[in-house]
């Protein structure tokens, strides 16, 4: 798969359960070395799959790809943008077969673009955008392949200095929009000590509420977003998808409105708290590593992927229970609690732990509440 290669790397492939998806059950194959992340997935799907679960929705696979050129002559954008219908018969040549898939090109525009960084000498830049329907592949090597094919005419119609040819990951016209409605009953938590049960209204005011904090601050809202990629990225590797073409996109989506925002929203409506996300998904079911490497291909069959779309659903889903669990246990009894028991494994493994010592050390941090190398230490009486 690449080059140089001197052996391979091992991840944790888990499984997250109890996802309910559009009405139906799923398997969540998850590749991921931090403790929690799965497990959050599987206990925030079993809150709200009592709720009727998660719903989905998600646009065409269209992909968009560029081709650059700098300084165009005079009247340029008007040539190329009368060059439309040509350059269309041109592009849907290079991939004749993807319209058998359902796929194909969707339309071509003109951008004006004006480079003016101040003190810089200013330059023009046009951008010839065309948009092509992958069906169910990511498609980044089609779409470079149309932009490469693209560049002599479009150099030869706007007299400008070829530029580059290549995709966006800013997959703006592939979004995916996932929805969750959990009544305040199902938020109702019974709490270690003898206290009082937290009422299942505060725990989605707190939510709401860490929620409006991302939404006013970058600082908390790129901390929130590592949260929902935490389940995205996870699934994305398990699928054998490329997961910084969608930290990309998901990014680059973030801060459209000029400041980096949350991805996903969180909002207490009518004894309810809704959960929503939105952003581009770039991930595809042939193509890529996915027919070559056997794991891959498992984990294909394990979430019973019928196509690209379905995948992407799948990806937000996850991105939005992982994000719901950061959030509860962050507006409740913070997340270091739940996360370092998660992590006494790791700890008891790391003060020499083997065999069955490791389950009596696990016990042994619980039961202090001290998840600390020293302390494992201690309980193996070294
Ligand atoms: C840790 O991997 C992810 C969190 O920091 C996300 C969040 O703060 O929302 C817990």
């Amino acid at each position: 798969m690449i080059e140089n290669v001197v052996g391979v790397f091992g991840l944790p492939n888990g499984v997250a359960v109890n996802l309910l998806l559009n009405g139906v059950d799923r398997l969540v194959p998850m590749v991921v070395e931090e403790p929690s992340v799965v497990a959050a997935v599987s206990n925030m799907s079993r809150l709200t799959r009592a709720a009727g679960g998660l719903h989905a929705e998600c646009d065409p696979s269209v992909m968009i790809g560029q081709v650059q050129v700098s300084n165009p002559a005079p009247g340029a954008a008007e040539r190329l943008r009368d060059a439309i219908p040509m350059l269309s018969t041109i592009a849907v040549t290079v991939h004749p077969q993807l319209a058998a898939f359902g796929g194909g090109l969707r339309g071509m525009e003109v951008r004006e673009l004006l480079y003016d960084e101040p003190g810089e000498e200013p330059e023009d830049i046009l951008v010839l955008h065309f948009f092509l329907d992958c069906a169910d592949a990511m498609g980044a090597n089609m779409v470079n392949t149309i932009a490469e094919r693209l560049m002599p005419e479009v150099v030869a119609i706007t007299g400008g200095r070829a530029g580059l040819r290549i995709l966006s990951n800013l997959a703006d016209r592939r979004l995916v929009r996932a929805h969750v409605t959990i009544p305040f009953a199902l938020l109702d938590e019974p709490t270690a000590g003898p206290e009082p049960e937290v009422p299942g209204s505060e725990v989605a005011a707190g939510i709401a509420a860490a929620w409006r904090f991302a939404w006013v601050d970058p600082y908390r809202a790129a901390t929130h977003n590592k949260g929902v990629m935490n389940g995205i990225d996870a699934v994305a590797l398990a699928t054998g998808n490329d997961w910084r073409a969608i930290e990309a996109g998901a990014h680059a989506w973030a801060a459209r409105d000029g400041q980096y925002r949350p991805l996903s929203t969180w909002k207490v409506r009518d004894g309810s708290l809704i959960g929503r996300i939105e952003l581009p998904m770039q991930v595809g079911t042939v193509g890529g590593p996915i027919k070559v490497h056997p794991t891959v291909q498992q984990n294909h069959a394990l979430a019973q992927i019928s196509g690209a779309r379905d995948l992407a659903m799948l990806h937000a889903a996850v991105g939005l229970v992982q994000n719901l669990g950061a959030l509860r246990a962050l507006a409740r009894e913070g997340i270091q609690q739940g996360h370092m028991r998660m992590h006494a494994r790791t700890i008891a493994l790391e003060a020499g732990a083997s065999g069955e010592a490791i389950g009596r050390v696990v016990s042994g941090l619980v039961a202090r509440g001290e998840f600390t190398v020293q302390a494992a230490r201690e309980i193996l009486g070294r």
